[in-house]
């Protein structure tokens, strides 16, 4: 079983993601999309919401699996069979800090990394970015899943009340 860790905060989930993974699950037996617990950042979405959209977005693949992880990527790695990480990458500037970890994973765990260059349709997006222009009124169909742009509204409009 060829398999392949796609890590990351994943808050939200976007179609830049979204394309990395999909066409990582047509080079790998299966993918395992692997949610970062992360209590010291603050984040809009729960790691179950993110899990549960996640799930979602990505059950027609049929090879693709959703988990949550804490502590080090090498370690669940170690834990799940796992000896590659793929990421996404969508400028230059993406890749410093990308083989920096790349190059530690290696040294700590002899983990590999492969680096796939992001569809140039969604080489601006970030998490970031998206929630920023849903927090003020912007349209981010088409750079989200619908689930996703449908929570997105749903959690701003919850923070109006
Ligand atoms: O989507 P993000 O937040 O850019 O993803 C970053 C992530 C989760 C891939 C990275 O922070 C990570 O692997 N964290 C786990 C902790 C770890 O292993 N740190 C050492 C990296 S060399």
């Amino acid at each position: 079983m060829r398999r392949v860790v796609c890590p990351g905060s994943f808050d939200p989930v976007t179609n830049g993601h979204l394309d990395i993974i999909g066409r990582a699950s047509g080079l790998y037996d299966e993918v395992v999309v692997a949610v970062l617990i992360n209590i010291t950042k603050k984040s809009l979405f729960s790691v179950d919401e993110r899990v549960e959209m996640l799930g979602e977005v990505t059950a027609s693949y049929g090879n693709v699996r959703v988990e949550r992880f804490h502590g080090l990527l090498v370690d669940f790695c170690a834990a799940n069979g796992i000896s590659a990480v793929v990421k996404g990458l969508r400028a230059v500037s993406d890749f410093e800090y990308e083989m920096q970890m790349a190059q530690m994973n290696y040294r700590l765990a002899k983990i590999e990394t492969l680096f796939m260059t992001s569809n140039p349709l969604y080489s601006f997006l970030s998490s970031s970015l998206i929630k920023e222009i849903a927090k003020y009124g912007g349209d981010v169909s088409g750079l989200v899943p619908e689930v996703v742009r449908g929570q997105l509204q749903t959690r701003l409009n919850e923070a109006e009340i």
